[in-house]
Order: structure tokens, then sequence, then C-alpha cells
């Protein structure tokens, strides 16, 4: 059995937050149309639940990405990597600015255009997680 070490776990707990923040997000875009058409009632009690778990989760994601800052030795790698990475944490402080403006707003726009800029930018910061790890 490998032993955990604290690179895993720092990685470990960014990737579990980063997975709650986005797949909570697409499992809401599944399941709120049905909530909405039969319970509309439900569907607020439902994203404040959903919101009690996803924003510390996006905290932890944030936490984690710094601490991941603090090892990887930023300066000593490609371009592209650095470019990656500066488009990664704008696309996760998007997501999360535009979930705010989808969780206050009043309006139909700002649920609307709040909501789907957050998803969108969500998967974004993912996949570019992703792409960060085929080199540096
Ligand atoms: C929605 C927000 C975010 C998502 C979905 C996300 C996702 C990911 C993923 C999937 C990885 C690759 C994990 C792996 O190697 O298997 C990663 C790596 C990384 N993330 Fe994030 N992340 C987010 C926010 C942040 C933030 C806000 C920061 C910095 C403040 C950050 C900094 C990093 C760094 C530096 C790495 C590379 C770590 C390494 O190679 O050791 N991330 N992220």
């Amino acid at each position: 059995m490998l032993s955990p070490t604290l690179t895993t776990i720092r990685m470990f707990l960014h990737v579990v937050a980063a997975s709650v923040w986005v797949g909570g997000q697409i499992v809401l875009v599944g399941i709120v149309p049905a909530i909405r058409a039969s319970y509309p009632e439900a569907t607020r009690t439902v994203a404040k639940a959903y919101g009690r778990v996803a924003w510390p989760a996006f905290a932890v994601v944030v936490l984690t990405g710094l601490w991941n800052l603090g090892e990887v030795d930023v300066t000593n790698t490609s371009t592209a990597y650095q470019i990656t990475l500066f488009v990664k944490i704008a696309l996760a402080m998007v997501s999360g600015a535009a979930a705010a403006v989808h969780q206050v707003g009043r309006s139909k726009v700002a649920l609307a255009v709040g909501g789907a800029v957050g998803f969108l930018a969500a998967l974004a910061a993912m996949y570019c997680g992703y792409l960060l790890t085929t080199g540096r």
C-alpha cells in the first residue's frame, strides 16, 4: 500500500472540493427542472441546502488552491503552464462571483446569467486543472 503524503492529501482535498462545487451544479441542472415541475415551492429549499454545502467547498478549493500555489514553483514552469494557471484561477473567481450573483440576484437575468456563467466557468476551471497535470 502506498503511503499517504502531504501532496496527495493537498490534491485530494482540492479535487474533492472542486468536485462538490462543479459536480453539485451538474446535479442541480439535472434535478431542479423536475423539482420545479412537481414541487415549485421546494426549489428554493433545495438551492439553499446546496449552498450550505457548496460555499464551504468553494472556500476549501480556494484555500487548497493557494496551498497548491505555495507548493508549485510557478516561476520555474513553462509560459504555457503559467497562462493556463492564470486563466484557471480567473475562471474560478468568475465562477464564485457569478454564483453569488445567482444566489442573491432577484431578477430573472441575474438568476439565469449568474447561474449559467457560474456553471460554465467552474467546468472550464476544472478542465484547466487537468491541463495543468499534462506538464509544467
Ligand atoms: C472552481 C475552482 C477550481 C477547480 C474546479 C479546480 C480544479 C483543479 C484540478 C482538477 C486540478 C488538477 C488536480 C490533479 O493534479 O489531479 C487542480 C490543480 C491545481 N489548482 Fe485548482 N481548481 C480550482 C480553483 C483553484 C484556485 C482558486 C487556485 C489558486 C488560488 C488553484 C490552484 C491550483 C494549482 C496550483 C494546481 C496544480 C497543483 C499541482 O500540480 O501540484 N485552483 N485544480
